[in-house]
């Protein structure tokens, strides 16, 4: 038998081509198919990896990040995660600044990586200066030779998944995917993938999950960036209190927005129902996918993108004890 050789040269080679997981029992009620793209498969655990490192390469190109600088960015630790990666295998330091509704695991990896946290106040407005966005801002012009990422504003952040993700999902689907349905931060997921699908078939639908206490949502359909909807919520990783540059509301089709308590039950359901024990947005964007059912016809294939894993949850929606603090069991 012929041996073949099959290795990566480091870590950051082994990021994206996720698989594509058919969803057997939590959707049943549908009568359509739903298909999962699993971005917990990456090295880092969640889809972030991908923009970490495409930022990183694109910043070295540009001639913003030099041999020896210092990375930082504002993040609740995924996207933290995935610049460490790329960090390391191209040798640069790391600063990453976030805020206090962030669960302890996640600063703890990003500490463990070797990166210095840097933790802000949640309830601050993004203007003040002791936002994460200001602070993150502020070191980036203080510190010599570092490179401030902004992963709301930077376009290799929706470009990373219009190279990659989209064209996955579309050969993964061999293109009859009908609708996208993805939980929404900085935009670059649904920007980049949804950019790539609809360029192949504008008819394809793109869904955006929001949260309470998000801006998002009314934004895209009146234009207004009403105050009057921001209030502090519970569900990490989607929802907004400014409107990022990465996000082409041109190509959203409509969003809906999902509960802290369905949010947290819904990923519970998903452990329980298939075996996969995902993020906090993963329980979001399944129940936006039951929220939007009406869109759904019984021929339709419908994708939903699970951005991160069940371990960096274990204090909160893993936990019975904070489930039933909250309210949520
Ligand atoms: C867990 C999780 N889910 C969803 C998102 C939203 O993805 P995007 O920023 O690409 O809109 C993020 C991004 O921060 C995240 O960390």
């Amino acid at each position: 038998m012929q041996l073949t050789m099959s290795y990566f040269n480091n870590l950051t080679e082994s990021i994206g081509n996720t698989p594509m997981v058919k969803l057997n029992n939590i959707t049943k009620e549908l009568h359509c198919n739903v298909w999962a793209k699993y971005e917990t498969f990456n090295p880092g655990n969640s889809v972030k990896d991908r923009i970490g490192l495409k930022m990183v390469l694109d910043a070295e190109k540009e001639g913003y990040l030099k041999p020896g600088g210092t990375i930082i960015e504002g993040t609740s630790g995924n996207t933290g995660t995935g610049l460490a990666i790329a960090a390391i295998a191209r040798g640069y330091k790391c600063i990453f600044v976030t805020t206090d509704k962030q669960s302890a695991e996640k600063i703890n990896v990003l500490k463990a990586y070797g990166a210095e946290v840097v933790v802000c106040p949640t309830n601050v407005e993004p203007e003040d200066e002791r936002s994460y966005y200001s602070v993150a801002k502020r070191l980036g012009d203080e510190i010599e030779n570092s490179w401030y990422v902004n992963q709301y504003d930077n376009p290799s952040n929706p470009k990373a998944h219009y190279d990659t993700t989209g064209p996955e999902i579309w050969e993964q689907t061999e293109g009859k995917i009908a609708h996208f349905v993805v939980g929404v931060g900085t935009g670059g997921t649904i920007s980049g993938v949804g950019k790539f699908l609809k360029e192949k078939n504008p008819e394809i639908k793109i869904w955006g999950v929001d949260s309470y206490g998000s801006v998002l949502k009314k934004f895209h359909e009146t234009g207004e960036f009403d105050k009057s909807e921001i209030y502090p919520y519970v569900t990490e990783g989607i929802g907004e209190d400014m409107i990022p540059e990465n996000i082409n509301f041109d190509i959203i089709d409509g969003f809906t927005k999902v509960t802290d308590k369905d949010a947290a039950i819904f990923c519970r359901e998903l452990l329980k129902k298939e075996g996969m024990f995902l993020g906090n947005s993963a329980g979001a964007a399944i129940k936006g996918v039951l929220q939007l059912r009406e869109n759904f016809k019984p021929e339709d294939l419908v994708v939903v993108l699970f951005h991160d894993h069940g371990s960096r949850y274990l204090k909160k929606i893993y936990n019975d004890d904070w489930m039933s603090k909250m309210g949520y069991m």
